[in-house]
């Protein structure tokens, strides 16, 4: 079974983008990360970006084809996107929301995410090591 791991605007910069808030790991370090730990489960793990609405969109519904299991960060679309909230409600599967940040922490406009309406879990403020631990839920979920 495939898990796709999906990354909003900005996120191709992980790393140089604000090491302050979003650590010094790359994208790379997270997919190589996911892919170890989808192993671990019997799964495999893809990990997609884009920086465009409408890509995210289209990714997503690829993902009703595709995949077994979602992990999402959406960036900054979580605090905007009606269309990426509604592309998810599309997909029968696990969906798991991430932010690297404590986004409760930060300016007020990031505390409310239309994704987590849909998101059956989120994990918030832990680093890239958010990413991983989804990874072992949906590997309790969809593993084996
Ligand atoms: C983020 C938080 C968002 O508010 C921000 O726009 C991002 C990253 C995070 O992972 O902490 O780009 O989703």
């Amino acid at each position: 079974k495939l898990v796709t791991v999906l990354n909003g605007p900005n996120l191709n910069l992980l790393g140089q983008r604000q090491p302050e808030i979003y650590g010094t790991a790359t994208l790379a370090d997270v997919e190589a990360g996911c892919a170890e730990v989808a192993a671990q489960y019997g799964l495999r793990s893809e990990l997609l970006q884009s920086n465009h609405e409408g890509v995210l969109v289209d990714m997503i519904q690829t993902c009703r084809e595709t995949s077994a299991g979602i992990i999402i960060n959406p960036a900054a679309y979580s605090h905007t996107s009606v269309a990426i909230l509604d592309a998810l409600n599309t997909f029968d599967g696990p969906v798991l929301e991430v932010h690297i940040s404590n986004i409760h922490h930060r300016e007020s406009f990031r505390h409310h995410s239309y994704v987590t309406q849909r998101a059956d879990s989120a994990i918030i403020g832990m680093g890239v090591e958010g990413y991983y631990l989804c990874m072992h839920r949906l590997g309790s979920l969809l593993g084996g």
